[in-house]
């Protein structure tokens, strides 16, 4: 590749792939939305509010700044320290998966890209797995 190429040329972010943040809204609000009406993620919906309004927002914040966009949770709340915040919540495999399960089902039904959902698959699923309390 000539410098002339490469000169200049940013790496577009997920965030930016994603159609920036009216592209990650839409994925978290699938996200949740399959959530609320999937019998399949009835265990992990019971962990939540009766009212996703606030766990939509808080997804959202954080999402835009993992995913390389603007760190909008971090200005509201600071360090997100995921893990312990997620402590109050039984998480084990079987939520874990249906987490991603609903994440990627989400991705797939708001168009993204098959070969970044591929990548933040990968991404999510570490993410997923860190936030395990439980052995079962
Ligand atoms: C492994 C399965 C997971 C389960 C069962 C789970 C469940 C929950 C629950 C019940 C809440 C509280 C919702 C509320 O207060 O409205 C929450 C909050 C949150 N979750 Fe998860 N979560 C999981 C994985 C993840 C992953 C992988 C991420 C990020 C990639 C994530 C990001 C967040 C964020 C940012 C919050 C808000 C934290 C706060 O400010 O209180 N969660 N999660």
């Amino acid at each position: 590749m000539s410098d002339d190429a490469s000169a200049g040329a940013k790496a577009e972010s997920p965030f930016d792939l994603l159609g920036g943040g009216a592209g990650v809204r839409a994925l978290v609000d699938r996200f949740y939305d399959l959530m609320d009406l999937d019998p399949g993620y009835a265990g992990i919906r019971r962990l939540h509010p009766a009212t996703l309004d606030g766990s939509r927002d808080k997804l959202f914040w954080f999402l835009c700044g993992w995913l390389g966009g603007p760190d909008l949770y971090q200005q509201r709340f600071g360090h997100p320290r995921l893990r312990a915040r997620h402590l109050p919540y039984s998480i084990g495999v079987a939520e874990r998966d249906q987490w991603m399960a609903c994440m990627q089902q989400a991705l797939a039904e708001t168009g993204a890209d098959p070969a970044l959902a591929q990548r933040l698959r990968t991404a999510f699923f570490n993410t997923a797995d860190w936030m395990r309390n439980q052995g079962g």
